[in-house]
């Protein structure tokens, strides 16, 4: 899974204008959400090397060993989530070398650690934790010891490793610089006025600028507080040789405001993000132009179409099939991208896969990804990371601008994708004449309107979710059932309520609930129909019949116009009619509102769910 790494080098003290220790901690606070089981610093200090670590959450650890009482011109700090090694003080990062002089922070995993630390150990290095990340200031020093400069050192040590990661590494005899490397994991280098940054993800300095440079695969390089340097190996015949990248050309300016990645006075991420929805999409809206055309033609002239995704955006592929399949009669897919492996054979050139990932680093996607590109497969990557690794990678990239989601449960990005894979089946319908101009002006009219109904949605029921919540919380278990579009949404909606409430919650076809799931249903037991039109509302008539014999309590997610057939629902939440592409974004919002406040009833911290990190960068 991830974790979070930053770093800062300042050209003074006070450049900043507050302890350097303080200006990591916050940054780390940023990141938390890519995970939060231990916390740790290296700042080099008029007194050398201080490095403070420990297992807990940011808050309570950073407060505990007094991050802001830290002060220097050169620092980075991480926040974990184990992978090798249980969360613990000594495994907690950063990692020092034997002298004392060399801090790294790490995300990723480093395959060959127990080979290389063997080889270290038999040259009589002393390991101070379990962890892979450990080997890289030790093999550092090795290198030193050899006579290498530090950076050369560095750039040695990373030739040995195999595996992923975004690498920070300080050293005192380096002075005020941070070497970096990155492989798979993500790393962004900012800019700042008097100081420059690096981390895992933007939110981590946009208090500070907004200018960054995205480091690619296989790049390393160093930062000081006004230059920043990255170089790349590229390989001729037997060897290998140093290309010194021009920065020039990769500096961006992210349109994101530091007040967007904070909770702009909502109690958690996550309600702050469902709230967010309506300009997520307008932005989403006016962000996709021209641009889909290339993409709407691809997938038109497409044998078939797979859409590969993990969790919530395993759903949004879920739905993007359907309406490929339905509105654009186009035969597509969907498959979890951590299943990719058992389809790809039947994949080949002509075929087409939309990668569909809001991090865009997720590994089992961005393995999908590469499979499919290694047998000739057009990919189209969906994100909602601007030059993360699965746009980089695929042939054609088309963006969600929901801005940073920090709430480890997606919800805007959900949305935000669903509305873009509608978007793309109502061209390819048009486009393959299947569609009028008229049928399709129709999807696209409520598409556009979809801001303003997702708002009047939330105005309408987020008081009536707090309630439904109330009993939810309660429950041990919840079905969720619907047919067609209502499908994806209900699988969407359970697994909000499991992942943020720990409620166990299950979705299901609604024609499938007799064959099995209905043997668990008994008085009191939490039902939640969704129906996307009235063609399913129609259809789920009986299986609400069926469920409501065995005393079932039931919610019904369902268009106006509905209530006289399911007039027998005890919780009904009315939504406005709309076209299945635009209500299959909009019929979301209730199921999230739940999940959320459930959450809240029942004593949780929804934007950190136990046991998950946003972003998930291991197989
Ligand atoms: C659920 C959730 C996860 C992600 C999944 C894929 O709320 O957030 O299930 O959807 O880890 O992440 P991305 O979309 O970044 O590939």
């Amino acid at each position: 899974m991830a974790c979070g790494i930053v770093a800062v080098v300042a050209s003074r003290k006070g450049a900043l204008r507050k302890p350097l220790g303080e200006v990591i901690r916050e940054s780390l606070k940023s990141l938390e959400y890519r995970g939060y089981d231990s916390v740790g610093f290296a700042i080099i200090t008029d007194n050398g090397l201080v490095v403070r670590k420990s297992k807990g959450m940011i808050d309570s650890v950073t407060a505990k060993l007094g991050f802001s009482e830290f002060d220097g011109l050169v620092g980075i700090g991480h926040t974990r989530w184990a992978t090798h090694g249980p969360p613990s003080d000594r495994n907690s990062h950063p990692h020092t070398d034997c002298t004392g002089k060399i801090a790294v922070a790490h995300n990723g995993i480093i395959e060959n650690w127990n080979e290389l630390k063997e080889m270290l150990v038999r040259k009589g290095h002393v390991f101070k934790s379990d962890t892979d990340t450990e080997v890289i200031p030790h093999l550092m020093e090795e290198f030193k010891n050899k006579g290498m400069e530090p950076y050369e050192a560095f750039k040695a040590t990373i030739s040995l490793l195999k595996g992923a990661y975004a690498i920070a590494a300080i050293d005192i005899d380096a002075g005020n610089k941070v070497f970096f490397a990155r492989k798979t994991s993500p790393l962004i280098v900012g800019i700042g006025d008097g100081a420059n940054f690096l981390a895992s993800d933007i939110p981590a300095f946009l208090r500070y600028t907004r200018k960054i440079i995205v480091v690619s695969d296989d790049e390393v390089g160093y930062v000081t507080s006004s230059s920043v340097f990255i170089e790349k190996l590229i390989k001729k015949g037997d060897k290998g040789i140093w290309i010194s990248i021009d920065i020039g050309k990769r500096l961006r300016t992210v349109e994101w405001t530091p007040e967007m990645a904070m909770k702009g006075g909502y109690p958690h991420f996550m309600l702050k993000e469902i709230h967010e929805q309506p300009q997520a999409l307008a932005s989403t809206i006016s962000g996709l132009g021209e641009k889909l055309d290339d993409v709407v033609k691809v997938i038109s002239a497409a044998n078939k179409v797979v859409l590969v995704g993990a969790g919530t955006s395993y759903h949004a592929s879920y739905l993007g099939a359907i309406f490929l399949n339905n509105l654009g009669e186009v035969f597509a897919q969907p498959i979890i991208s951590s299943e990719m492996k058992w389809h790809i054979k039947s994949l080949s050139e002509g075929d087409v896969m939309i990668a569909v990932s809001q991090s865009g680093e997720t590994i089992d996607t961005l393995l999908a990804a590469r499979e499919a590109k290694d047998r000739g497969v057009k990919v189209i990557a969906l994100s909602n990371v601007i030059d993360s690794a699965i746009p980089r990678e695929a042939d054609l990239v088309v963006y969600t601008r929901a801005g940073p989601e920090i709430g480890v449960a997606a919800t805007k990005t959900f949305t935000t994708q669903v509305l873009v894979l509608s978007v793309i089946a109502v061209k390819v319908a048009k486009y393959r004449g299947i569609v009028n101009e008229g049928a399709s002006e129709a999807h696209l009219r409520a598409i556009r309107s979809l801001p303003e109904t997702v708002n009047k949605i939330i105005s309408k029921y987020e008081a009536k979710s707090k309630d439904v919540a109330k009993l939810m919380a309660s429950k041990r278990s919840a079905f969720f059932l619907g047919r067609g579009y209502g499908l994806p949404v209900s699988m969407e909606g359970a697994l909000k309520l499991k992942e943020v409430a720990y409620v166990h919650a299950e979705a299901y076809p609604a024609g499938e609930s007799k064959h099995g799931p209905i043997a668990l249903v008994e008085d009191g037991f939490p039902i939640v129909f969704t129906a996307v039109s009235h063609e399913e509302a129609e259809l789920i008539k009986s299986n609400v019949e069926e469920m409501r014999a065995r005393y079932a309590w039931t919610i019904a997610v369902t268009p106006k116009g509905d209530e006289g057939h399911l007039k027998n629902v005890e919780e009904r939440f009315t939504m406005p009619e709309l076209p299945v592409t635009a209500a299959s974004v909009a019929y979301v919002v209730p199921h999230q509102l739940i999940a959320y406040y459930t959450s809240i009833i029942r004593g949780y911290d929804p934007d950190k769910p136990r046991n998950l990190a946003k972003t998930v960068t291991v197989v």
